[in-house]
């Protein structure tokens, strides 16, 4: 890890990367990371999270032809994209049309049977550990992008499931493709603080 990163940086300077170099990510990189994931709260500290790390190319090549077709079936029914908008799911077309030679996907997934009944709490209580995990493999050098494409019945999620064998009880809340990145990123744009902050009362 950096010795130079603070958390605050990693936090303030965690950005989407879309595009890898092809080394490989290593067996303790990996255990790293998903440590850092494994130590964030959950609900009533049910820890309900389960996370499928694919590497392996021929996983990879299945996993990418549902992922792409479904992909490109919602952009071509969704509005017509312009501006920044495009360039961004530009970018997201090219990482999925490059999902065989991204050196990792981790799935992170919710065990059902493990976690509230309530939608909101599920998520809640997986969300916190996939930021973890972004932040963790940012702070080894690593870049990250989440997507939910792929984790919802619409978006590839029974054809994935059925890929990596993953059961019936489990959900894909979302996936992290995972590499070293090819260039550094600027800081993320966003709007400034003022606009979404309330004291005291709306
Ligand atoms: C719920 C969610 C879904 C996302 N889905 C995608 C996606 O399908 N493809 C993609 O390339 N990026 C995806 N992203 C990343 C966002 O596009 C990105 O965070 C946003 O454009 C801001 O860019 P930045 O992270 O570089 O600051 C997603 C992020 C979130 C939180």
């Amino acid at each position: 890890m950096s010795k130079e990163m603070t958390l605050l940086h990693g936090i303030n300077s965690l950005r989407s990367v879309r595009k890898f170099r092809q080394d490989p990510v290593s067996d303790e990189i990996i255990r790293s990371i998903l440590k850092a994931a494994t130590r964030a709260a959950s609900g009533s500290n049910t820890q309900p999270w389960e996370f499928v790390v694919v590497r392996d190319a021929r996983v990879k090549a299945r996993l990418a032809e549902p992922m792409l077709r479904t992909w490109l079936e919602r952009l071509s029914s969704g509005p017509r994209m312009t501006g920044r908008m495009k360039e961004v799911y530009d970018d997201a077309t090219e990482m999925l049309r490059n999902t065989e030679k991204v050196p990792a996907i981790i799935y992170c997934c919710i065990d059902l049977n493990r976690v509230s009944k309530s939608e909101e709490v599920r998520y809640a209580s997986i969300l916190p550990s996939v930021q973890n995990l972004m932040l963790a493999a940012h702070a080894m050098g690593l870049g990250t992008c989440l997507t939910v494409h792929g984790s919802t019945s619409t978006r590839g999620e029974p054809e994935v499931k059925k890929i990596l064998r993953i059961p019936d009880h489990v959900k894909i809340a979302c996936l992290v493709y995972l590499g070293y990145p090819t260039v550094k990123l600027g800081p993320p744009r966003r709007k400034p603080l003022e606009q979404f902050t309330h004291y005291d009362r709306w």
